[in-house]
Protein backbone atom coordinates (compact mmCIF):
# COMPACT_ATOMS: atom_id res chain seq x y z
CA UNK A 1 0.00 0.00 0.00
CA UNK A 2 1.14 3.35 -1.01
CA UNK A 3 1.12 6.49 1.62
CA UNK A 4 1.83 9.76 0.06
CA UNK A 5 2.88 11.68 3.50
CA UNK A 6 2.61 15.27 3.31
CA UNK A 7 4.25 16.89 6.56
CA UNK A 8 3.08 20.60 5.42
CA UNK A 9 4.22 23.71 7.96
CA UNK A 10 4.97 24.34 11.65
CA UNK A 11 4.43 21.76 13.74
CA UNK A 12 3.21 19.65 11.07
CA UNK A 13 6.57 18.01 9.76
CA UNK A 14 7.69 17.55 13.43
CA UNK A 15 4.10 15.49 14.51
CA UNK A 16 4.13 13.56 10.99
CA UNK A 17 7.80 12.66 11.24
CA UNK A 18 6.47 10.34 14.39
CA UNK A 19 3.84 8.85 12.79
CA UNK A 20 5.63 7.89 10.14
CA UNK A 21 8.01 6.41 12.54
CA UNK A 22 5.32 4.18 14.17
CA UNK A 23 3.92 3.08 11.03
CA UNK A 24 7.43 1.81 10.13
CA UNK A 25 7.47 -0.16 13.00
CA UNK A 26 4.18 -1.94 11.94
CA UNK A 27 5.88 -2.28 8.63
CA UNK A 28 9.37 -4.11 10.26
CA UNK A 29 8.32 -5.64 13.42
CA UNK A 30 4.13 -6.63 12.11
CA UNK A 31 5.30 -7.03 8.44
CA UNK A 32 2.45 -4.78 7.43
CA UNK A 33 2.84 -3.80 3.31
CA UNK A 34 3.02 0.06 3.84
CA UNK A 35 5.18 2.09 1.40
CA UNK A 36 5.78 6.32 2.87
CA UNK A 37 7.09 8.84 0.61
CA UNK A 38 7.30 12.53 1.03
CA UNK A 39 5.63 15.12 -0.92
CA UNK A 40 6.32 18.54 -1.01
CA UNK A 41 2.96 20.73 -1.39
CA UNK A 42 2.03 24.35 0.32
CA UNK A 43 4.47 26.78 1.38
CA UNK A 44 7.77 24.79 1.37
CA UNK A 45 6.76 23.49 -2.18
CA UNK A 46 6.73 26.88 -3.19
CA UNK A 47 10.32 27.71 -1.28
CA UNK A 48 11.44 24.84 -3.20
CA UNK A 49 9.70 24.85 -6.88
CA UNK A 50 7.72 27.91 -7.34
CA UNK A 51 4.50 26.14 -7.01
CA UNK A 52 2.42 25.15 -4.07
CA UNK A 53 1.53 22.22 -5.68
CA UNK A 54 4.18 20.73 -7.92
CA UNK A 55 2.68 18.24 -10.56
CA UNK A 56 4.65 15.10 -8.98
CA UNK A 57 2.64 15.46 -5.62
CA UNK A 58 -0.72 15.76 -6.95
CA UNK A 59 -0.28 12.71 -9.14
CA UNK A 60 1.20 11.19 -6.29
CA UNK A 61 -1.68 12.43 -4.15
CA UNK A 62 -4.38 11.32 -6.42
CA UNK A 63 -2.97 8.11 -7.28
CA UNK A 64 -2.16 7.04 -3.22
CA UNK A 65 -4.15 4.44 -1.17
CA UNK A 66 -4.26 6.98 1.47
CA UNK A 67 -2.54 10.13 2.67
CA UNK A 68 -1.16 11.42 6.07
CA UNK A 69 -0.91 14.56 6.64
CA UNK A 70 0.56 17.10 8.63
CA UNK A 71 -0.77 20.72 8.74
CA UNK A 72 -0.89 23.74 6.96
CA UNK A 73 -0.71 27.24 7.83
CA UNK A 74 2.42 29.41 7.53
CA UNK A 75 2.79 33.16 7.50
CA UNK A 76 4.77 33.12 4.93
CA UNK A 77 1.93 32.47 2.64
CA UNK A 78 1.23 35.89 2.56
CA UNK A 79 3.65 36.04 -0.23
CA UNK A 80 2.38 33.89 -1.97
CA UNK A 81 -0.46 34.57 -4.67
CA UNK A 82 -3.99 33.83 -4.25
CA UNK A 83 -4.46 31.30 -6.95
CA UNK A 84 -1.69 29.72 -5.81
CA UNK A 85 -2.64 29.29 -2.29
CA UNK A 86 -5.86 27.84 -3.39
CA UNK A 87 -4.02 25.16 -5.62
CA UNK A 88 -1.81 23.61 -3.02
CA UNK A 89 -4.77 24.07 -0.51
CA UNK A 90 -6.02 21.31 2.28
CA UNK A 91 -9.99 21.93 0.33
CA UNK A 92 -8.58 21.51 -2.56
CA UNK A 93 -7.36 17.68 -2.10
CA UNK A 94 -10.45 17.17 0.51
CA UNK A 95 -13.04 17.95 -2.44
CA UNK A 96 -10.93 16.34 -5.37
CA UNK A 97 -10.59 13.09 -3.31
CA UNK A 98 -14.18 13.41 -2.49
CA UNK A 99 -13.30 12.52 1.13
CA UNK A 100 -16.98 13.46 2.38
CA UNK A 101 -17.04 11.47 5.84
CA UNK A 102 -14.53 12.80 8.42
CA UNK A 103 -14.59 10.68 11.31
CA UNK A 104 -13.05 12.59 14.64
CA UNK A 105 -13.43 10.27 17.52
CA UNK A 106 -12.80 11.76 21.16
CA UNK A 107 -12.18 9.81 24.23
CA UNK A 108 -11.59 10.06 27.37
CA UNK A 109 -7.96 8.86 27.97
CA UNK A 110 -8.27 8.18 31.96
CA UNK A 111 -4.62 9.16 32.61
CA UNK A 112 -5.58 12.89 31.11
CA UNK A 113 -9.20 12.96 33.58
CA UNK A 114 -7.13 15.95 35.47
CA UNK A 115 -5.86 17.61 32.96
CA UNK A 116 -9.16 18.41 31.46
CA UNK A 117 -11.39 21.20 32.19
CA UNK A 118 -14.50 19.11 32.92
CA UNK A 119 -14.86 17.20 36.34
CA UNK A 120 -13.33 13.86 36.11
CA UNK A 121 -16.84 11.77 36.71
CA UNK A 122 -18.41 13.76 33.80
CA UNK A 123 -15.93 12.44 31.05
CA UNK A 124 -15.41 9.16 32.32
CA UNK A 125 -16.24 6.59 30.08
CA UNK A 126 -16.52 9.30 26.84
CA UNK A 127 -15.84 7.30 23.71
CA UNK A 128 -17.97 9.03 20.77
CA UNK A 129 -17.09 9.36 17.01
CA UNK A 130 -17.93 12.69 14.57
CA UNK A 131 -18.94 11.74 11.36
CA UNK A 132 -19.00 15.51 10.06
CA UNK A 133 -19.80 16.14 6.44
CA UNK A 134 -16.79 17.70 4.77
CA UNK A 135 -16.78 18.47 0.88
CA UNK A 136 -20.11 20.43 0.76
CA UNK A 137 -22.08 23.08 2.95
CA UNK A 138 -21.92 26.58 3.53
CA UNK A 139 -17.40 26.19 3.30
CA UNK A 140 -18.24 25.14 -0.59
CA UNK A 141 -21.54 26.59 -1.14
CA UNK A 142 -22.33 29.14 -3.78
CA UNK A 143 -23.13 31.42 -4.50
CA UNK A 144 -20.42 33.12 -2.48
CA UNK A 145 -17.86 36.42 -1.91
CA UNK A 146 -18.14 39.84 -0.76
CA UNK A 147 -20.22 42.23 -2.64
CA UNK A 148 -20.90 45.84 -2.93
CA UNK A 149 -25.00 46.48 -3.96
CA UNK A 150 -25.88 49.71 -6.12
CA UNK A 151 -26.17 51.61 -3.19
CA UNK A 152 -22.74 51.22 -2.33
CA UNK A 153 -23.47 48.70 1.03
CA UNK A 154 -20.91 45.39 1.00
CA UNK A 155 -22.20 42.40 1.99
CA UNK A 156 -20.49 38.98 2.70
CA UNK A 157 -22.27 36.20 1.56
CA UNK A 158 -22.24 32.55 1.70
CA UNK A 159 -24.75 29.82 0.80
CA UNK A 160 -25.80 26.96 2.94
CA UNK A 161 -26.96 24.01 0.75
CA UNK A 162 -26.81 20.30 0.56
CA UNK A 163 -28.33 17.95 -2.02
CA UNK A 164 -30.20 14.79 -0.43
CA UNK A 165 -27.21 12.75 -1.98
CA UNK A 166 -25.15 14.61 0.13
CA UNK A 167 -26.86 14.26 3.13
CA UNK A 168 -27.83 10.56 2.24
CA UNK A 169 -24.10 9.31 1.95
CA UNK A 170 -23.05 11.25 5.19
CA UNK A 171 -25.97 9.65 6.90
CA UNK A 172 -25.25 5.51 5.42
CA UNK A 173 -21.46 6.60 6.49
CA UNK A 174 -22.44 7.25 9.79
CA UNK A 175 -24.48 4.36 10.60
CA UNK A 176 -23.18 1.69 9.28
CA UNK A 177 -20.18 3.12 11.25
CA UNK A 178 -22.70 2.58 14.61
CA UNK A 179 -23.24 -1.04 13.35
CA UNK A 180 -19.89 -1.67 14.54
CA UNK A 181 -19.86 0.64 17.56
CA UNK A 182 -22.94 0.92 20.31
CA UNK A 183 -25.66 1.12 17.54
CA UNK A 184 -26.91 5.12 19.12
CA UNK A 185 -26.73 8.08 16.08
CA UNK A 186 -27.49 11.28 16.83
CA UNK A 187 -28.24 13.59 13.91
CA UNK A 188 -27.44 17.40 14.49
CA UNK A 189 -28.86 20.64 12.41
CA UNK A 190 -30.91 23.46 12.86
CA UNK A 191 -34.11 22.12 11.26
CA UNK A 192 -35.97 24.70 13.52
CA UNK A 193 -34.95 27.80 11.38
CA UNK A 194 -32.10 26.53 8.31
CA UNK A 195 -34.13 24.78 4.95
CA UNK A 196 -30.95 22.42 4.81
CA UNK A 197 -30.98 21.53 8.06
CA UNK A 198 -35.03 20.50 7.51
CA UNK A 199 -33.72 19.00 4.29
CA UNK A 200 -31.18 17.57 6.18
CA UNK A 201 -33.30 15.76 9.49
CA UNK A 202 -35.82 14.69 6.53
CA UNK A 203 -33.35 12.61 4.43
CA UNK A 204 -31.51 11.22 7.57
CA UNK A 205 -35.24 10.03 8.97
CA UNK A 206 -35.73 8.67 5.65
CA UNK A 207 -32.26 6.60 5.31
CA UNK A 208 -33.01 5.66 8.81
CA UNK A 209 -36.34 3.99 8.19
CA UNK A 210 -35.57 2.33 4.74
CA UNK A 211 -32.22 0.48 5.63
CA UNK A 212 -31.06 0.70 9.69
CA UNK A 213 -34.37 0.60 11.23
CA UNK A 214 -32.01 -1.77 13.77
CA UNK A 215 -30.09 1.57 14.91
CA UNK A 216 -31.33 3.80 17.77
CA UNK A 217 -31.75 7.60 15.88
CA UNK A 218 -32.19 10.58 17.80
CA UNK A 219 -32.56 14.43 16.26
CA UNK A 220 -30.43 17.07 17.93
CA UNK A 221 -30.72 20.67 17.44
CA UNK A 222 -27.17 21.35 17.09
CA UNK A 223 -26.53 24.68 19.87
CA UNK A 224 -28.45 21.98 22.30
CA UNK A 225 -25.52 19.32 21.33
CA UNK A 226 -22.87 21.44 22.26
CA UNK A 227 -24.68 22.23 25.63
CA UNK A 228 -25.09 18.23 25.93
CA UNK A 229 -21.16 17.69 24.80
CA UNK A 230 -19.90 19.28 27.90
CA UNK A 231 -22.52 18.31 30.50
CA UNK A 232 -22.75 14.46 29.49
CA UNK A 233 -20.66 13.16 26.58
CA UNK A 234 -20.47 10.02 27.72
CA UNK A 235 -24.55 9.87 26.03
CA UNK A 236 -23.20 10.16 22.75
CA UNK A 237 -22.11 7.49 20.38
CA UNK A 238 -21.74 8.28 16.45
CA UNK A 239 -22.51 12.12 16.02
CA UNK A 240 -23.58 12.86 11.98
CA UNK A 241 -23.51 16.43 11.16
CA UNK A 242 -23.13 18.99 8.66
CA UNK A 243 -19.80 20.49 7.52
CA UNK A 244 -19.97 23.97 9.41
CA UNK A 245 -21.53 22.24 12.94
CA UNK A 246 -19.18 19.23 12.76
CA UNK A 247 -16.02 22.12 12.55
CA UNK A 248 -17.68 23.40 15.61
CA UNK A 249 -19.08 20.92 18.07
CA UNK A 250 -15.74 18.66 17.16
CA UNK A 251 -13.59 21.32 19.10
CA UNK A 252 -15.99 21.60 21.88
CA UNK A 253 -15.59 17.61 22.24
CA UNK A 254 -12.13 17.74 22.18
CA UNK A 255 -11.79 19.82 24.99
CA UNK A 256 -12.51 16.58 26.55
CA UNK A 257 -8.63 15.77 26.55
CA UNK A 258 -7.29 18.90 27.88
CA UNK A 259 -5.42 19.83 24.41
CA UNK A 260 -5.77 20.09 20.40
CA UNK A 261 -2.69 18.03 20.24
CA UNK A 262 -4.57 14.85 21.52
CA UNK A 263 -7.13 14.48 18.59
CA UNK A 264 -6.32 12.38 15.09
CA UNK A 265 -9.28 12.30 11.98
CA UNK A 266 -9.60 10.43 8.99
CA UNK A 267 -11.75 12.18 5.74
CA UNK A 268 -12.84 9.44 3.59
CA UNK A 269 -14.96 8.86 0.57
CA UNK A 270 -17.05 5.80 -0.25
CA UNK A 271 -15.41 2.85 -1.71
CA UNK A 272 -14.53 2.85 -5.64
CA UNK A 273 -14.90 0.90 -8.01
CA UNK A 274 -11.97 -0.83 -6.71
CA UNK A 275 -13.57 -1.42 -3.80
CA UNK A 276 -11.15 0.76 -1.88
CA UNK A 277 -11.71 4.19 -0.34
CA UNK A 278 -9.95 7.51 -0.92
CA UNK A 279 -8.42 8.63 2.40
CA UNK A 280 -6.87 11.26 4.19
CA UNK A 281 -5.69 11.02 7.79
CA UNK A 282 -4.41 14.28 9.72
CA UNK A 283 -4.59 15.15 13.65
CA UNK A 284 -7.17 18.09 14.03
CA UNK A 285 -4.65 20.85 15.19
CA UNK A 286 -3.05 23.23 12.66
CA UNK A 287 0.82 24.59 12.07
CA UNK A 288 0.66 26.02 15.84
CA UNK A 289 3.36 28.42 14.81
CA UNK A 290 3.83 29.24 18.79
CA UNK A 291 5.86 25.88 19.61
CA UNK A 292 7.09 25.37 15.77
CA UNK A 293 10.45 24.30 15.26
CA UNK A 294 11.23 23.23 19.22
CA UNK A 295 10.63 20.13 19.19
CA UNK A 296 7.69 19.77 22.11
CA UNK A 297 4.46 19.35 20.22
CA UNK A 298 2.04 16.17 21.45
CA UNK A 299 2.75 13.96 18.24
CA UNK A 300 -0.38 11.68 19.55
CA UNK A 301 -3.03 13.33 17.38
CA UNK A 302 -0.58 12.38 14.42
CA UNK A 303 0.09 9.03 15.88
CA UNK A 304 -3.59 8.09 16.43
CA UNK A 305 -4.25 9.14 13.13
CA UNK A 306 -2.15 6.49 12.25
CA UNK A 307 -3.81 4.29 14.18
CA UNK A 308 -7.05 5.27 11.90
CA UNK A 309 -4.79 4.67 9.02
CA UNK A 310 -4.55 1.30 9.78
CA UNK A 311 -8.29 0.30 10.46
CA UNK A 312 -9.42 1.73 7.44
CA UNK A 313 -6.78 1.96 4.75
CA UNK A 314 -4.51 -1.18 5.96
CA UNK A 315 -7.61 -3.37 7.13
CA UNK A 316 -4.94 -4.02 10.06
CA UNK A 317 -7.88 -3.82 13.31
CA UNK A 318 -5.81 -5.40 16.17
CA UNK A 319 -2.69 -3.31 15.03
CA UNK A 320 -4.73 -0.24 15.39
CA UNK A 321 -6.14 -1.75 18.74
CA UNK A 322 -2.51 -2.26 19.88
CA UNK A 323 -1.56 0.94 19.07
CA UNK A 324 -4.49 2.77 20.80
CA UNK A 325 -3.44 0.61 23.54
CA UNK A 326 -0.22 1.64 23.58
CA UNK A 327 -1.17 5.31 23.55
CA UNK A 328 -2.70 4.60 26.70
CA UNK A 329 -0.36 2.99 28.28
CA UNK A 330 1.97 5.55 27.56
CA UNK A 331 -0.39 7.88 29.10
CA UNK A 332 -0.78 5.69 32.08
CA UNK A 333 2.75 5.68 33.26
CA UNK A 334 3.25 9.40 32.67
CA UNK A 335 4.41 10.15 29.72
CA UNK A 336 3.43 13.80 28.82
CA UNK A 337 4.22 16.27 26.31
CA UNK A 338 3.92 20.20 27.87
CA UNK A 339 0.58 20.34 26.66
CA UNK A 340 -0.96 17.83 28.56
CA UNK A 341 0.88 18.27 32.23
CA UNK A 342 0.00 19.00 35.11
CA UNK A 343 2.77 21.66 37.07
CA UNK A 344 5.83 20.40 38.19
CA UNK A 345 5.25 16.76 35.98
CA UNK A 346 8.23 15.82 34.00
CA UNK A 347 7.70 16.68 30.34
CA UNK A 348 8.98 14.92 27.26
CA UNK A 349 9.85 15.78 23.63
CA UNK A 350 7.66 14.73 20.63
CA UNK A 351 10.02 12.57 20.15
CA UNK A 352 10.40 11.46 23.51
CA UNK A 353 6.61 10.76 23.62
CA UNK A 354 6.89 8.67 20.28
CA UNK A 355 9.58 6.61 22.16
CA UNK A 356 6.76 6.02 25.06
CA UNK A 357 4.48 4.41 22.41
CA UNK A 358 7.10 2.43 20.63
CA UNK A 359 8.13 1.13 24.01
CA UNK A 360 4.77 0.39 24.87
CA UNK A 361 4.04 -1.18 21.52
CA UNK A 362 7.00 -3.76 22.84
CA UNK A 363 6.07 -4.48 25.71
CA UNK A 364 2.17 -4.47 25.97
P1 LIG B 1 -3.42 25.47 15.98
O1 LIG B 1 -4.16 24.18 16.09
O2 LIG B 1 -2.24 25.51 15.09
O3 LIG B 1 -2.95 25.92 17.46
C1 LIG B 1 -3.87 26.26 18.50
C2 LIG B 1 -3.18 26.13 19.87
O4 LIG B 1 -3.02 24.75 20.18
C3 LIG B 1 -1.78 26.74 19.87
O5 LIG B 1 -1.54 27.31 21.13
C4 LIG B 1 -0.88 25.55 19.68
O6 LIG B 1 0.40 25.69 20.24
C5 LIG B 1 -1.65 24.42 20.36
N1 LIG B 1 -1.38 23.14 19.70
C6 LIG B 1 -1.87 22.74 18.48
N2 LIG B 1 -1.39 21.52 18.19
C7 LIG B 1 -0.60 21.14 19.21
C8 LIG B 1 0.17 19.97 19.47
N3 LIG B 1 0.23 18.94 18.61
N4 LIG B 1 0.87 19.92 20.64
C9 LIG B 1 0.82 20.93 21.52
N5 LIG B 1 0.10 22.06 21.33
C10 LIG B 1 -0.60 22.16 20.19
O7 LIG B 1 -4.49 26.57 15.55
P2 LIG B 1 -4.27 28.12 15.20
O8 LIG B 1 -3.20 28.70 16.05
O9 LIG B 1 -5.62 28.69 15.22
O10 LIG B 1 -3.77 28.14 13.68
C11 LIG B 1 -2.41 28.15 13.27
C12 LIG B 1 -2.35 27.89 11.77
O11 LIG B 1 -2.79 26.55 11.49
C13 LIG B 1 -3.24 28.81 10.94
O12 LIG B 1 -2.52 29.18 9.78
C14 LIG B 1 -4.44 27.96 10.60
O13 LIG B 1 -5.03 28.34 9.38
C15 LIG B 1 -3.80 26.60 10.47
N6 LIG B 1 -4.72 25.45 10.69
C16 LIG B 1 -4.55 24.36 9.89
C17 LIG B 1 -5.31 23.24 10.07
C18 LIG B 1 -5.03 22.05 9.22
O14 LIG B 1 -3.96 21.92 8.67
N7 LIG B 1 -5.96 21.12 9.07
C19 LIG B 1 -6.37 23.17 11.09
C20 LIG B 1 -6.42 24.34 11.95
C21 LIG B 1 -5.62 25.45 11.71
MG1 LIG C 1 -11.68 23.47 13.19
Amino acid sequence: MNIVVLPGDGIGPEVTDEAVRILDWFVTKRGLPLRMERRLFGAAAWAAEGTTMPDASWDAIMAADALLFGATGSLDQKHIPAEERRKGSLLRMRKALDVFANLRPVRAWPALAEVSPYKPRTIAGTDLVFVRELTAGVYFGTPRGIQTLPDGTRWGLNTHAYTEAEIARAARFAFTLARTRRNHVTSVDKANVMEAGALWREVVAAVHARDFPDVTLEHMLADNCALQLSRAPTRFDVIVTDNLFGDLLSDCAGAINGSLGMLPSAALSDPGPDGKRRALYEPIHGSAPDIAGKGIANPLGAILSAALLLRWTARAPAEADALEAAVATALAAGARTADIALPGESVLSTRGMADAVIAALEHP
